[in-house]
């Protein structure tokens, strides 16, 4: 008979996304005169920019014609666009990334979840906590989790680093045993918190000391307001030569139903002999068929003067409700952070109530879908998350109903 991988079954029982949406549909059959709001997933909700989608319609077009039709596209990314993201997104910024350090994909998430192969399951893998949930579910399926513990949070092989408002939720160095994967996302879901160049630097340094990797996630990029703030871990001397980042499409242009992303695994970046880029070209051309023309098409859109004008209305767009938030929360009293150079703000919970029973109340009494922080870890326990990513009205209506439910506690 057939074996299936237990690992699996190490696994809370769904993913944290779909265990809300399980929560407020239930809710939402059960009250169907509810006019629920959703700020819980950090889904976006403004249309796709004309630049893009102009370019997409003709690419739509090349691809009816016997000349400009395309098959199979090779598997990093087409050129044109490896070419433009090296060029806007590092070189422009004084970065040294070349076009053929960049993979292409279908999302941060699966990159994120896939770039775990490349590495033995008896490595300590070290997480942000509160912590995207898929850094820790694709390890554990990997078999480098362990059992988990419930009384601790804690997975035997992974190693959670409390982010909490004492150290800024910023993790701090760790604690003598080495790590050989380190999970960074900056600016930081769900906590919106930003690390510091400084506290990059540190990170750096410790991973090239030790020869741990770090996999930063910088999918938030596009929403830092404040300058020098980090935008790239490769803005950080040492980074070529530890660091593998992840970017998407999907929250700067809109692009979470469409699907593009990209890797950047320095050329220079080896580890135990064996240079990481050429393992993750070999499993991509394996596992992948690459991302399609037209969307490719759309994608480098982004990146021509009025797609980027287009862009960065958006952004502003979401960091209006962003403010919106914070400051509608904090006159309802609540403690806020975040918010500032991310679309996530991370609410603390009033009376030390628990994340899951504040979301409910939030729920019933208020029409609004939140996050609960204890679904990203044992240290959001006391949190909730909301996102900006919601149109401008359903925003100021949700802070609304929020401060009216908090003012009857
Ligand atoms: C979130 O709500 O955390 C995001 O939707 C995560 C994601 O991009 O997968």
């Amino acid at each position: 008979m057939v074996r299936i991988n237990r690992n699996f079954l190490k696994l809370p029982g769904s993913y944290l996304f779909s265990e809300i949406d399980r929560r407020v549909k239930g809710y939402a059959q059960a009250h169907p005169q509810a006019q629920l709001i959703g700020l819980g997933i950090g889904d976006v909700t403004r249309p796709l920019p004309s630049a893009v989608t102009e370019a997409m319609h003709r690419a739509v077009e090349e691809m009816a014609t016997p000349e400009g039709f395309h098959g199979y596209g090779p598997e990093q990314g087409y050129d044109f666009l490896r070419r433009a993201i090296a060029r806007w997104d590092y070189q422009r910024r004084g970065i040294d990334i070349t076009p053929e350090e960049i993979f292409l994909s279908d999302g941060a998430k699966s990159d994120s979840g896939n770039m775990g192969e490349l590495f033995g399951v008896d490595n300590v893998v070290a997480v942000c906590d509160p912590v995207y949930p898929v850094y820790v579910d694709t390890n554990a399926m990997a078999g480098r989790a362990g059992e988990f513990d419930g009384h601790t949070g804690r997975w035997g092989a992974l190693r959670y680093m409390p982010c909490v408002a004492d150290n800024g939720f910023v993790p701090d160095i760790p604690w003598g045993e080495e790590a050989g994967l380190i999970y960074l996302c900056f600016p930081n879901n769900p906590t919106g918190a930003v690390a510091s160049r400084e506290q990059l630097g540190q990170w750096v340094e410790y991973a090239n000391s030790s020869g741990a990797v770090i996999l930063f996630d910088a999918a938030y990029e596009a929403f830092i307001s404040q300058e020098d703030v980090p935008h790239s871990i490769f803005e950080v001397a040492g980074a070529r030569t530890c660091a593998i980042e992840f970017r998407s499409f999907s929250k700067t242009a809109g692009f979470t139903g469409t699907r593009c992303a990209y890797t950047v695994i320095p050329k220079t970046l080896v580890r135990d002999g064996v240079a990481l880029h050429a393992l993750w070209s070999r499993r991509q051309s394996t596992k992948f068929n690459g991302v399609p023309y037209v969307v490719q098409r759309g994608a480098q859109a982004v990146y021509t003067p009025e797609g980027q004008r287009q862009v960065r209305e958006t952004i502003a767009y979401y960091q209006r409700n962003a403010q919106v938030i914070r400051k509608g929360l904090e006159q309802a009293g609540l403690t806020v952070y975040g918010g500032v150079n991310a679309p996530y703000i991370w609410v603390k919970t009033p009376d030390g109530m628990g994340s899951w029973v504040f979301f409910d109340l939030l729920l019933e009494r208020a029409g609004v879908v939140t996050t609960p922080g204890a679904g990203f870890g044992p240290s959001g326990e006391g949190y909730i998350r909301v996102t900006a990513f919601g149109s401008g009205a359903d925003t100021c209506r949700a802070v609304e109903r929020i401060a009216q439910a908090v003012g009857t506690l």
